[in-house]
């Protein structure tokens, strides 16, 4: 195997989270600015293990060994130095280089490179005459000279290859093509931005490592036009402005999180400047990870309209999930921050007390979904749909939280909601894995026909003693006839539940569901009866089916006066007989 070349190291290092990380391997718990777990190197019973995020390192306090991500892999895993590297660019998607590659030496430099040069040809053009427009454009909008210069705004030139001309000549067409900055048209090769303000996109070292461009023309279809995902740069955990106001975030402790640049640029401008944005409103759990090593407080603030409350509603819970203090402002009618700015009476004043009186998420939702105004069933349903979401925080004591604010103010006693949240555990797991398949065929977890299936897994879970005498054809939910199945195919061939997982191990939904169900270990001395009724269940459910099939034939046949089938008549009354 070849070395690895120095450029991939410095990016794996850069680019490696060191809780993400150590996380995966010690249950790490905040205190202060650190994290502490229990040192996975010694056996100890006082945490001295800490991790330090904002230096992206480690410490055993205990042992006094510390490190970065590199040095706990080569640890704790006991392998090379080039494994680790190796398994922790395969983690970041950081291409590997090796020495004497030459195609792809120097990648990641030579692609800062191209994006440096493309930001200070951008920033010239807005200065220049041939940025006028630009320019009164981004006046008329109220941001100022010390806004363009300090978040390096610029213009990129109505014209077809006005950037590509002047970048061709430098680097290769490998770099041309890995940069994201061109597309290719009959035209041939052309630049991506065309008559647009465009904002960079910063590393967290200030590197420029992609452009966001609004189009000034408004016969463009496209609004914003960001770069696309490249070695450089991944959307799913990027945040516009965070190389300038991670800082801020901390010393505050909280975020504004807005929608768009210039949602952003207002706030800051106004001077509030512990603010970032998303790229529109797709926020992913990635990006929650990303925000948690700067604060673990968010207050949302999206745009008013309806898009706006019900992408606040979606980003609040993925935000909770992850273990945040989440409180959403809102802005009233169909405003966006920037527009909020516009309106007379609205000054820093009146977007503090904004701030102050932002509402937990789930009184935005019952606010603003009018909850509390509908009937029975809708609120009931409601509930339920929180309990979902509530099932899938991961922190108790955030989740006991939610439960007791859901109980207050939808005034349900809280072990009405505590009951719910055991029964509706089952459907969620499924509704999580997006396995819709036999969401579309009608098949939830919570049908008799359903638990009946789960609960026989459960039990072969824990003893696959069963698994021969079962029935297949009792089994019509997919997931479960699959588990069932596999358990059956492997009797003797799997120890425990870890290998039983491995087994089941191809589809997640149902390694997903078999994780989930292990959790839970069914009381021994019923088993027998839980699976007998379990069994009956099933196979008069599989009667009735039978039963309900052939009444139909038969009707069809009396509709189309067809003469009756004496063994169908039989063999319906056979059946009917045994359902009693
Ligand atoms: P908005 O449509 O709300 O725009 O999109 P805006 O922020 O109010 O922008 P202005 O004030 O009209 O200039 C919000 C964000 O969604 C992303 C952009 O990041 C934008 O800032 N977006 C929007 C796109 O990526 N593409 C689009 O076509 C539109
Ligand atoms: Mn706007």
């Amino acid at each position: 195997m070849r070395r690895i070349a120095q450029e991939t190291i410095n990016r794996v290092l850069e680019e490696a989270d060191i809780f993400d990380v150590i996380s995966q391997y010690v249950d790490l718990k905040k205190r202060g600015r650190n994290y502490f777990g229990l040192s996975p190197f010694r056996s100890e019973t006082k945490p001295s293990f800490s991790v330090a995020p904002e230096k992206n390192m480690w410490y055993d306090f205990g042992s006094g060994q510390g490190g970065n991500a590199v040095q706990f892999l080569i640890e704790y895993e006991k392998i090379s130095f080039s494994e680790a590297i190796r398994s922790l660019a395969e983690k970041y998607n950081i291409e590997i280089i090796e020495v004497g590659d030459k195609e792809q030496s120097n990648l990641y430099d030579k692609l800062y490179e191209i994006h440096n040069l493309a930001f200070v040809f951008f920033k010239n053009n807005l200065s220049n005459k041939s940025g006028k427009k630009a320019k009164d454009y981004l006046m008329t909008r109220k941001f100022d000279d010390s806004i363009i210069e300090k978040f390096g705004i610029g213009y990129a030139k109505d014209s077809w290859d006005h950037l590509y001309k002047e970048l061709n000549e430098k680097f290769d067409e490998n770099i041309i093509e890995k940069s994201g900055l061109f597309s290719n048209s009959k035209k041939g090769r052309i630049d991506r931005f065309r008559n647009r303000i465009i904002f960079p996109f910063y590393s967290l070292s200030g590197k420029v490592i992609a452009f966001s461009g609004r189009s000034l023309s408004d016969s463009d279809d496209v609004k914003y036009l960001n770069s696309p995902e490249t070695l450089l740069f991944q959307k799913s955990k990027t945040f516009f402005g965070s190389y300038q106001t991670l800082p801020e975030i901390r010393k505050h402790n909280y975020v504004l999180l807005v929608e768009g640049q210039t949602d952003f640029l207002r706030l800051y401008e106004k001077g509030f400047k512990n603010v970032l944005a998303t790229s529109g409103t797709a926020f992913s759990s990635k990006h929650a990870e990303a925000l948690n090593k700067y604060t673990n407080r968010v207050i949302l603030c999206y745009d008013s309209d309806n898009a706006g409350i019900n992408a606040a509603i979606r980003t609040g819970y993925i935000l909770m999930q992850n273990g945040f203090e989440v409180r959403i402002i809102d802005l009233g009618q169909d405003l966006d921050p920037d527009d909020y700015f516009k309106l007379k009476e609205s000054d820093n004043n009146s977007f503090k007390s904004l701030i102050k009186n932002a509402v937990h998420p789930i009184n935005f939702i019952i606010n603003k979904k009018n909850i509390l105004e509908k009937g029975a069933s809708d609120k009931s349903k409601f509930v339920n749909e929180c309990i979902e979401e509530i099932k899938l925080v991961k922190d108790v004591i955030i989740r006991n939280d939610l439960i007791k604010r859901l109980s207050n103010e939808m005034g349900v006693v809280e072990s009405e909601i505590l009951d719910r949240f055991e029964n509706i555990k089952v459907k969620r797991v499924f509704k999580d894995n997006k396995s819709n398949e036999s969401d579309e065929s009608g098949n939830h977890y919570n049908s008799k026909a359903d638990r009946a299936q789960i609960e026989i897994i459960k039990l072969l879970i824990h003893n696959h003693s069963y698994a021969p005498n079962l029935d297949m054809s009792l089994f019509d939910n997919k997931l479960c006839y699959n588990i069932v199945k596999t358990i059956k195919d492997n009797v003797g061939k799997y120890n425990n539940v870890a290998q039983l997982i491995e087994l089941v191990g191809e589809s997640p939904e149902e390694r997903n569901l078999v994780a989930s169900l292990a959790i839970d270990i069914p009381e021994k001395s019923n088993e027998e009866i839980i699976l007998s009724d379990c069994v009956k269940t099933l196979e008069d459910i599989k009667l009735k089916k039978e039963i309900s099939s052939i009444r139909n034939q038969i009707r069809i046949m009396e509709e189309n006066d067809k003469e009756m089938d004496n063994d169908l008549l039989r063999k319906l009354e056979s059946l009917q007989k045994k359902v009693l």
